[in-house]
C-alpha cells in the first residue's frame, strides 16, 4: 500500500509538499546590526539533554554503525570503537533508541536472551528484516560504556501496556521479580535504571503502525504511564507529541488532547522535525528558524495553558526528540519501504552545517521549555559520522553540534537583536542574524552563537553587553565555506572545518563591533 508520509518540514514544506512558489529573496537592507545581551536576563538552564541523539534499528543505524559483530574494528561486545570515539567528540549526552518508527512494531522481548537463540523477525515499519542480536542489554551496555542518559521509546503502536511496564521491570527492578530474573540471567545482576522512557513514537502519523487518533492514543498512553510508574515511580515519561505537519493535520489539537489527558503523568511531550532545501535556497532554508520558534511557542503556550492556576500542576517540558535536515532521500508520497531503501544516507554539505546553528539557537531561545533535544541519527542514517567497514568520516554537520555541546550546562540569554531584515517568502520578514547566548556565571564567560544568513553580505554589529565590554581578547570560532555545496567523503573530511582564533577588540562603552560573514556560524567567546 502507498502511505503518503508528511514528515514536518516546516517553511520548506512548500518545497517538499509543492506549495506555492517563494518570492525571490531581497537583498540585505543598510544599516546597523546591534546585539545586546544582559547576564541578568537568564531564559534558564541549557540542559545538558539538548545535546542527546537517536540510534534507530533503520538503514546502517544500528548494524554497520555502532555495532558490527566481528568487524576489527569492534570491540568484544560488538560495539565499533571508532563510531564510540566520535559520539564522543560530538557532545553526545543521551540516546533514544531502538526508534522512530521501529519502535512501533518492536518486541523487547526479541531481544534478550543469549543472541544465537533469538528470533529473526520481520519489521514492518521499514520493511526489513530484524536479526534481534541488538537489544535491550546491548543498547544500554552501549550507553554506559558512552557515558550517556539512555532513552527508551516504548511500542505504542502495535505493543501493550503489559509489555511496556515489563519493559521497566526487566530494566529498573531490584528485587528478585520473574523479569529482574530474566535480566541477571542475561548477564547484568544491578538494575539497568533507565530514567527516561518514550510512550510511544509519532503515534499521530498514519504512516506509524498503530497509528491512533489522539483520544485513543491518550487513553493508551495514560494506562501505560501508570502502569508502567508502578514499575518505577522514579522514571520521566514522553508523550508523543505532534509530528504530522502535513495537510489537514491538526496538530495543535493533537497536542491539545495529549497534555489536556497526560498532564498529571507526563514529564515532557515531543516535537519532531525535519527541514529540507529542495531548491537550493540558504536564504528561505535558513528561515525556517521562524517556524521551529512559532511551534516551541505555541507547545508552550498549550503546556501553559493546561498548567495556569493550579500551583501543584506537574511541570512539562519539550523534548524535541527527532530533528535534523532530511530532504534528499524522501520524497513526498514515498512510501516507508521506498524510503528504507535509500538507507536515509544522507550526504550533508555546508549549509546543512549551518542549518545545525539554526536548530540550536532555536533550542538556547527557549532553554526554559525545550529541555531535550535529539539529533536523528548518530550514524549513517541521516547522520553526522558516515561508516564504511574500514572507517569512518565526519560529515560536516559534525562540527558545529560538537562546538555547541561543549556550551553546555551555561545559561541561556534573552538577546536583544536588530538586524538588516529580508523577505524569504510570503510571511512575515526576518533578520539576517540568528542569534543565541549562553552565560557561564561561575568562569564569568559568554559565549554568543551567531548565524549569518546572507548568502551576499558581511553584517557588522555592535555587540553590547550590559555587564561591560570584554577586557580581554575574543576567541572566535567560525564555520564558512565558498561553496555552499561542499560536502565531506572517506579520507576526504576536512573540506568544511571551523577555523579557530583569538582576536583583540576595539572596546568602546559597554560594547565593540564585529563583522559576521555571509553565510557564517560563528561562535565568540569572552
Ligand atoms: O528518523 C527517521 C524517522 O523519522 C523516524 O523513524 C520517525 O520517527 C520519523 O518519521
Amino acid at each position: 500500500m502507498k502511505r503518503h508520509r508528511w514528515v514536518l518540514v516546516l517553511a520548506a514544506a512548500a518545497v517538499v509538499a509543492g506549495g506555492p512558489p517563494p518570492l525571490a529573496a531581497q537583498p540585505a537592507a543598510s544599516g546597523p546590526a546591534r546585539i545586546k545581551i544582559d547576564p541578568d536576563r537568564v531564559i534558564g538552564e541549557v540542559h545538558p539533554h539538548v545535546f542527546g541523539n537517536f540510534a534507530e534499528h533503520l538503514g546502517r543505524c544500528i548494524y554497520g554503525g555502532i555495532f558490527e559483530e566481528g568487524s576489527p574494528l569492534a570491540d568484544a561486545d560488538g560495539f565499533r570503537r571508532d563510531v564510540m570515539e566520535a559520539a564522543r567528540g560530538l557532545g553526545v549526552t543521551l540516546l533514544r533508541w531502538p526508534g522512530g518508527n521501529f519502535a512501533s512494531g518492536y518486541n523487547w522481548k526479541d531481544g534478550i536472551g543469549p543472541r544465537d537463540q533469538r528470533p529473526v523477525r520481520r519489521d514492518h515499519a521499514w520493511d526489513a528484516i530484524e536479526s534481534n542480536r541488538f537489544g535491550t542489554d546491548e543498547f544500554l551496555r552501549y550507553a554506559e560504556r558512552l557515558g550517556v542518559e539512555p532513552y527508551l521509546c516504548i511500542n505504542a503502536g502495535l505493543g501493550s501496556v503489559e509489555d511496556a511496564r515489563n519493559w521497566v521491570e526487566y530494566t529498573n527492578e531490584a528485587g528478585n521479580t520473574y523479569w529482574a530474573q530474566q535480566r541477571r540471567k542475561n548477564g547484568r545482576d544491578r538494575p539497568w535504571g533507565v530514567k527516561v522512557w518514550g510512550l510511544g513514537n509519532e503515534i499521530d502519523g498514519p504512516w506509524q503502525l498503530g497509528h491512533k487518533n489522539a483520544e485513543d492514543y491518550a487513553k493508551f498512553a495514560l494506562e501505560a504511564a501508570k502502569a508502567m510508574r508502578r514499575a518505577d515511580g522514579s522514571i520521566k515519561l514522553i508523550a508523543s507529541g505532534s509530528s504530522n505537519f502535513g495537510p489537514g493535520a491538526d496538530w495543535v489539537g493533537w497536542n491539545r488532547t495529549v497534555l489536556d489527558r497526560l498532564r498529571s503523568e507526563i514529564d515532557y511531550i515531543s516535537l519532531h522535525t525535519y527541514i529540507g532545501n529542495r531548491e537550493g535556497n540558504l536564504e528561505k532554508f535558513l528561515a525556517v528558524a521562524r517556524d521551529l520558534d512559532d511551534r516551541i511557542e505555541v507547545v508552550k503556550g498549550q503546556i501553559q495553558a493546561v498548567r495556569v492556576g493550579n500551583p501543584k500542576a506537574r511541570p512539562i517540558h519539550i523534548a524535541f526528540d527527532e530533528w535534523n535536515v532530511w530532504y534528499r532521500t524522501i520524497a513526498p508520497g514515498m512510501t516507508e519501504s521506498e524510503i528504507a531503501a535509500t538507507g536515509l544516507e544522507e550526504k550533508y554539505d555546508f549549509a546543512d552545517a549551518l542549518a545545525m546553528g539554526m536548530f540550536l539557537n532555536s533550542f538556547i531561545r527557549h532553554a526554559d521549555v525545550v529541555k531535550m533535544a535529539n539529533l536523528a541519527q548518530l550514524v549513517n542514517v541521516i547522520a553526522p559520522i558516515f561508516t564504511n567497514k574500514d572507517g569512518l568520516y565526519l560529515q560536516t554537520i559534525y562540527f558545529p553540534i560538537a562546538e555547541y555541546a561543549k556550551q553546555r550546562g551555561h545559561q541561556s540569554l534573552d538577546v536583544l537583536v536588530e538586524s538588516p531584515q529580508y523577505k524569504p517568502d510570503e510571511g512575515r520578514p526576518l533578520g539576517y542574524l540568528d542569534v543565541s547566548a549562553t552565560y557561564d556565571p561561575k568562569a564569568r564567560q559568554v559565549f554568543l552563537n551567531v548565524l549569518n544568513r546572507s548568502e551576499k553580505t558581511d553584517i557588522t554589529a555592535r555587540i553590547e553587553n550590559a555587564a561591560g565590554a570584554p577586557s580581554g581578547p575574543v576567541n572566535v570560532w567560525e564555520l564558512n565555506h565558498a561553496d555552499l555545496k561542499a560536502t565531506h567523503t572517506f579520507g576526504k573530511d576536512s573540506v568544511v572545518r571551523p577555523a579557530t582564533r583569538s582576536t583583540s577588540v576595539k572596546a568602546s562603552g559597554n560594547g565593540f563591533e564585529y563583522t559576521f560573514p555571509k553565510h557564517s556560524l560563528t561562535i565568540l567567546k569572552w
